[in-house]
C-alpha cells in the first residue's frame, strides 16, 4: 500500500486570507460574515462558534461589522453597507477582485460580458453585480455560434475554479468563431486561478497513477467539487469525503495506491488529520514508516523559496493592514504594514498599488497557515545604508521624515534607516516641543555613520541656519515698503505679533493689528494663523521688517463722514463707559461718544446707572468729523425718534416757532430741559449757562444745573464773554417744535457791510437739518433786512453738513473761521449765501 499526497491540497492563498483575516479581528471586534465566508462547514461553524455569524441580509448585522466573504459581492452590496453606516473588512479574493474590475470596465465601456461558470455560484452573482450586459455559460455544451455577433464586442471571463483543461477547449471554440465571423471583436481574460490550475493538474496526475483516490473538502464547494469530478474522470475509485472519519477504510485492498487532494477551503487540520491516519495506515500495512509528515510535505511544495532569499514580486492587493505580493510561486506572500515601513503613521495604500514589481525579503517561508511572510523595509534599509554611507562620505544633505521623540532628540527615518537627531541638531535654534516635529520631512546631514555598530547620525542645524540665511537674502531682496504679505504667525508677545515670511519673522505692532484698540494680541491673531500684512518698513541691516495688519484694510474714519451723517439713526456697542459718557463701537475702528447728557431724557448722575459695556444701543449721529475722528453720538435723540414712531413728519414753516430775544429758562425748565439757550442776555446765570455749552466739545445744548455750577466756578471768563456778546451786538435764535427746543444759532450782523454771520447752526439730533435751518434763516434774515449775505460755519469734517447747504444755495469759501465773536471758537469753512438785492 502506498500513499501520496497532493502538495497543492488544502487552503488556497485567498481562503487562507480571509480565514485569518476574520479568525484575528473576531478577537477583539463583533463580526459576522455576508453569506458564508469559504464554502465549507467545518470552517464557517468554527467562525459561529468564536461568534462570527453568517448573515443572508444586511439588516441583520445589528451593528457587528461584516466581513464579505472571499467569493466577493456585486457592487452594490458596499452601497447598502455605506447606507446602513455599517464597517466592514473587505476578504474578497485578489483574483476575484481582478474579474470584478474586468466586468466593470467592460461595462463602462458598453461590452457584453461572456461569463463562463456555474450561474448559482456567489462568485459568479458577484461579477454579474459589476457587470453592464453579460450572458452566463455554464460550459461549452451550452454556447451557440449565433450567440457572437458579427457586430458584437465580448469581454469572455471565467470563473476562478474553472477546470483548466475545459477552459482550453472553450478558448480553442471562442477562438474558431472569431475567426469565422469577421468584425467579432471578442476578448479573452484567462481568469481561471493559478492556484486552482495547479491544484487540478497535479490532482489529475496523482489520480491517474491511483487505485483509490480521496478528495477532502465540502461538497458545496465548487472548487472541491471540480476537484472530485477531474479526479473521478482519471480514477474509477475516487471518493468526495468531509473529513477522513468519513472514508470507508474497509473498500481499501493492501495493493492499493492511495492518493490524496483537498479542495481549496478545506482547513489544514482536516488535511493534516487525513495525512497522519493514511501515513499509519500505510505503516501498519507495510510494517515500515516511510512517510512524510504533512508540514515535510508542505515545506517540499516550497522548495524553492528559502529564508533570507529576496526575490521580485508583483504586487496584488494592498490593504491599511497588509501587502498581498504574487511571488509566482505556490503561495503568494504577505507583508505587513509593519514590514513596509518603520513610520507607524505610514499610509502603505499610498507606498505602493497592485501592479507595483518590487523586491522582497523573505522573511518566512511558510506562517504556518501557508503564506510565506515578506518584508519590503529590510530591502529598503540595505539600499538605504549604501546611499546613506555615500551621503556620510560626499557630506551630501538627505531627505528623512521625522516619526518619533526619544530622550535626547528624535528619530528620523532616513532612507529606510532610523537615525539619531540630538534635539541641537533638529533646527538652528532651540525647539521647544519637539513633537511639533513629529511627521514633518526635512534635509539632513549625516554626522555619524558606523555600520557595524548600526549606528547612525544626523543632525539639520548647519543646513537650517544656511537656509534661513537664503531665505533672509531673498525676502529682504523682494519686500518693499506698502507691499502686501502673506506670512504665519510664528510667536506672540505682549507688544505684537511676529509673523514667519518663509524664513524672516517680520512684526506687527499691537497698534497695528486692527484699526479700534487692541488689549491683547490673542484677541486678534494666536500662533499658527494665516495672515495677510502691509509691509510698513523695512530694515535689511538690522534684519527687521516692521508690518501692519490694519494696513490691509482702508482706515474707517475715511469713509465716517459719509456713513455716519449728521442726523443718522445708527446701531452700535457701548465700548466703555467714563465720567463724562459713553464711547459706542460703530464699526470696528469707528467709536462714538454719547455725552453723558445725551443718554437719557432725564437726568444721568452716572453713565453705568444707564449703560452697560456690550449693550447695543440705537444713536443718532449729532456730530461727525473724520478728520479728528469725532462722532457725537446721542441716544437720547434715538429715543425721541422711536417715542416719536415711524409716522411722525417734520414740522415745516409756521409749525416752527422761533424766538428771538428773550430768555427761555422758564419754558426750558417747563419741559424738563434746564436750558437751551440765551437769547440777548443781561443776566450773568444766563452768560455762564451760554459759556457751559461753549465748553462743550460735543455742543450739548442742554446742560443740567449742576453742571453749570460746576462750569461756572471753572470758566470765570463766562462774564466776559457776555460782555463782549453785548457789546458786539450777537443776537440767539432758537427754534422750537412742539415746545421743545429743536435748533439754534447765534448771529451777528453788520450794518454797514449788510452781512449776517451765523455763529454756529446748531439742530437738535433727530430733527432733519435743512427744513429747520431754512426757517431759521428766513427768519433772522427778516430781521436784519436789507440783507445783502449771509455766512455761516460749518466744522470743515462734516461732510454731509457742508453738502446739505450747498443745496440751499451756499457755497464753501476756502477761509477758516477761528473766532467769529461771541465766543465761539472754531475751526470751521465761512460758507456763503448771496441774497438777491
Ligand atoms: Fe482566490 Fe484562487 Fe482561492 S481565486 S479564493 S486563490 S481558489
Amino acid at each position: 500500500m502506498t500513499f501520496e499526497m497532493a502538495k497543492t491540497a488544502g487552503f488556497c492563498f485567498g481562503v487562507a486570507r480571509a480565514v485569518r483575516t476574520v479568525t484575528e479581528l473576531s478577537a477583539c471586534e463583533r463580526l459576522c460574515t455576508y453569506g458564508p465566508l469559504i464554502n465549507n462547514r467545518i470552517v464557517t461553524g468554527g467562525l459561529e462558534a468564536r461568534g462570527v455569524p453568517v448573515i443572508d441580509d444586511l439588516s441583520g448585522a445589528d451593528g457587528a461589522k461584516v466581513a464579505i466573504r472571499s467569493h466577493g459581492v456585486p457592487e452594490s452590496v458596499y452601497a447598502e453597507l455605506d447606507r446602513l453606516g455599517l464597517e466592514y473588512v473587505d476578504c474578497t479574493c485578489p483574483d476575484v477582485k481582478k474579474i470584478h474590475a474586468i466586468a466593470g470596465k467592460s461595462r463602462s465601456e458598453g461590452h457584453t460580458l461572456i461569463i463562463i461558470g456555474d450561474a448559482g455560484h456567489p462568485e459568479i452573482k458577484g461579477i454579474m453585480g459589476y457587470a453592464g450586459e453579460a450572458r452566463v455559460y455554464a460550459g461549452l455544451e451550452e454556447m451557440r455560434p449565433e450567440d457572437f455577433h458579427a457586430d458584437g464586442v465580448y469581454d469572455v471571463v471565467f470563473q476562478t475554479t474553472y477546470d483548466k483543461s475545459k477552459f482550453s477547449a472553450i478558448c480553442a471554440w471562442l477562438e474558431k468563431i472569431k475567426a469565422g465571423t469577421p468584425g467579432l471583436n471578442l476578448t479573452i481574460h484567462d481568469t481561471v486561478c493559478g492556484a486552482t490550475a495547479k491544484r487540478q493538474a497535479e490532482a489529475r496526475e496523482i489520480a491517474r497513477r491511483s487505485d483509490v483516490m480521496i478528495v477532502l473538502g465540502d461538497a458545496s464547494s465548487s472548487n472541491t467539487d471540480k476537484l472530485y469530478r477531474i479526479c473521478k474522470e482519471n480514477c474509477e475509485r475516487t471518493y468526495l469525503v468531509e473529513t477522513i472519519k468519513e472514508f470507508q477504510l474497509n473498500i481499501l485492498h493492501p495493493s492499493d495506491k492511495i492518493g490524496l487532494t483537498a479542495g481549496a477551503s478545506t482547513p489544514p487540520e482536516i488535511t493534516k488529520e487525513a495525512v497522519e491516519l493514511m501515513s499509519d495506515l500505510v505503516n501498519n500495512n507495510n510494517g515500515v514508516n516511510n512517510s512524510q509528515s504533512f508540514e515535510e510535505m508542505l515545506d517540499e511544495a516550497l522548495v524553492t523559496l528559502h529564508t533570507g532569499d529576496i526575490v521580485k514580486g508583483t504586487v496584488i492587493q494592498v490593504t491599511p493592514a497588509d501587502v498581498s505580493v504574487n511571488l509566482g510561486y505556490k503561495s503568494d506572500g504577505i507583508i505587513m504594514k509593519s514590514e513596509v515601513s518603520d513610520d507607524p503613521a505610514a499610509d502603505i495604500t499610498k507606498i505602493l498599488k497592485p501592479g507595483d514589481v518590487i523586491d522582497v525579503f523573505v522573511v518566512r517561508v511558510n506562517d504556518g497557515e501557508g503564506n510565506v511572510l515578506l518584508s519590503k523595509k529590510k530591502i529598503d534599509a540595505q539600499k538605504g545604508m549604501m546611499e546613506l554611507e555615500e551621503a556620510f562620505q560626499n557630506k551630501t544633505p538627505v531627505e528623512g521624515k521625522i516619526t518619533e521623540v526619544v530622550k535626547g532628540g528624535v528619530i528620523a527615518n532616513i532612507k529606510g534607516a532610523r537615525a539619531f537627531i540630538p534635539s541641537k541638531q533638529v533646527s538652528d535654534r532651540y525647539v521647544e516641543d519637539l513633537e511639533t516635529l513629529k511627521g514633518k520631512t526635512f534635509d539632513f546631514n549625516i554626522l555619524e555613520f558606523d555600520r557595524s555598530k548600526r549606528r547612525l547620525v544626523a543632525g539639520r542645524r548647519e543646513l537650517a541656519a544656511a537656509e534661513k540665511e537664503r531665505a533672509k537674502t531673498e525676502i529682504f531682496s523682494k519686500v518693499e515698503v506698502g507691499q502686501i504679505v502673506k506670512g504665519k504667525v510664528s510667536r506672540v508677545a505682549a507688544f505684537g505679533a511676529f509673523v514667519d515670511l518663509g524664513g524672516v519673522d517680520g512684526l506687527i505692532h499691537i497698534s497695528e493689528l486692527a484699526w479700534s484698540r487692541v488689549r491683547k494680541v490673542t484677541d486678534v491673531v494666536k500662533e499658527g494663523d494665516e495672515v495677510e500684512a502691509a509691509v510698513v518698513a523695512v530694515d535689511p541691516e538690522k534684519g527687521k521688517i516692521s508690518l501692519s495688519l490694519r494696513g490691509v484694510t482702508q482706515d474707517p474714519w475715511k469713509t465716517a463722514a459719509e456713513k455716519y451723517a449728521v442726523g443718522a439713526l445708527v446701531e452700535g456697542k457701548v465700548a466703555r463707559l467714563v465720567p463724562f459718557g459713553a464711547f459706542v463701537e460703530l464699526e470696528d475702528g469707528v467709536d462714538g461718544l454719547i455725552h453723558i447728557s445725551q443718554i437719557a431724557n432725564h437726568r444721568v448722575a452716572k453713565p453705568e446707572d444707564e449703560l452697560t459695556v456690550g449693550q447695543t444701543v440705537q444713536v443718532v449721529v449729532t456730530e461727525v468729523s473724520g478728520e479728528a475722528k469725532k462722532i457725537s453720538l446721542s441716544k437720547r435723540a434715538a429715543d425721541d425718534l422711536a417715542e416719536r414712531g415711524a409716522d411722525y413728519e417734520e414740522p415745516v414753516g409756521e409749525e416752527i416757532d422761533i424766538f428771538v430775544g428773550e430768555p427761555l429758562v422758564e419754558a426750558a425748565e417747563s419741559d424738563g430741559y434746564e436750558i437751551m439757550v440765551v437769547l440777548e442776555p443781561d443776566e450773568v446765570e444766563a452768560v455762564a449757562k451760554l459759556a457751559a455749552e461753549i465748553w462743550n466739545e460735543y455742543y450739548t445744548p442742554l446742560i443740567g444745573k449742576e453742571q453749570v455750577d460746576y462750569m461756572l466756578d471753572k470758566f470765570q471768563s463766562a462774564v466776559a464773554i457776555y460782555k463782549q456778546i453785548k457789546e458786539e451786538g450777537c443776537r440767539y435764535y432758537l427754534a422750537e417744535v412742539a415746545h421743545k427746543p429743536a435748533a439754534y444759532c447765534a448771529v451777528k450782523f453788520d450794518p454797514e457791510t449788510r452781512v449776517v454771520f451765523l455763529s454756529k447752526l446748531y439742530v437738535e439730533a433727530g430733527f432733519r437739518q435743512r427744513g429747520l435751518a431754512k426757517a431759521m434763516i428766513e427768519n433772522f434774515a427778516a430781521d436784519y433786512e436789507p440783507v445783502k449775505t449771509i455766512w455761516l460755519t460749518v466744522n470743515k469734517g462734516n461732510a454731509g453738513t457742508i453738502a446739505a447747504y450747498e443745496k440751499m444755495g451756499f457755497k464753501t469759501t476756502d477761509e477758516l473761521v477761528t473766532d467769529i465773536g461771541g465766543g465761539y471758537v472754531m475751526d470751521d469753512y465761512k460758507m456763503e449765501l448771496e441774497l438777491e438785492e
